[in-house]
């Protein structure tokens, strides 16, 4: 009982952070690996919100009417990612700040199926913008929308958990 009790003030010292030499220590490549998978995660949060910008900039620009070779860099550059993204999630990189599903990594397939039909469907805006033709814009745009929601309907929990 004794024995618990001093365990128990040991503990709560670790706690409040004045016990530093007691501590368990997790060691400094579980550290490191935890700081490099938040690391990972944050990075493809941040390039999944400036792909966002870039689709619904290109919807904004056709809707506009824009010259079709404005579209050619945002397109592209959504191909790249597109293809980047199962890059974006190795297996350590799933973290409590993370809304990718379990899902991305038990069907990894199907993942980066998804991933490819995106990269597939912007590399065809990319094309249709360098080509100059303005009337299919619309539609392979509406194309990409879907190839967005297809991956995360099944690998990216909603908004709101
Ligand atoms: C192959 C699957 C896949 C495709 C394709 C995909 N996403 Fe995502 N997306 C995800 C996953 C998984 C997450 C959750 C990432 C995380 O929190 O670790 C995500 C997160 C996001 C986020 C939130 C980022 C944040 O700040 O938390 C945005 C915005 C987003 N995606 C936009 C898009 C757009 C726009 C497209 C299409 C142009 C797209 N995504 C295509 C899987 C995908």
């Amino acid at each position: 009982m004794r024995a618990t009790a001093l365990f128990a003030a040991a503990l709560s010292l670790v706690i409040a952070g004045g016990g530093a030499t007691a501590q368990p220590a997790p060691s400094k490549a579980d550290a490191k690996a935890t700081a490099r998978s938040e690391a990972i995660v944050s990075g493809r949060q941040a390039a999944f919100k400036l792909s966002l910008a870039s689709f619904v900039g290109l919807k904004a620009a056709i809707t506009r009417g824009d010259d079709p070779k404005t579209m050619i860099l945002p397109a592209s550059a959504l191909a790249a990612w597109g293809r980047a993204i199962p890059g974006m999630f190795p297996a350590e990189a799933a973290s409590p700040s993370s809304k990718a599903l379990p899902t991305v990594w038990s069907d990894r397939a199907g993942f980066e199926a998804r991933a490819a039909d995106m990269a597939t469907a912007a590399a065809q805006l990319a094309t249709l913008a360098k080509a100059g033709d303005a009337a299919a814009l619309s539609a392979q745009w509406d194309v990409l929308k879907g190839s967005c929601s297809a991956c995360h309907d099944k690998y990216r929990a909603e908004e709101k958990r």
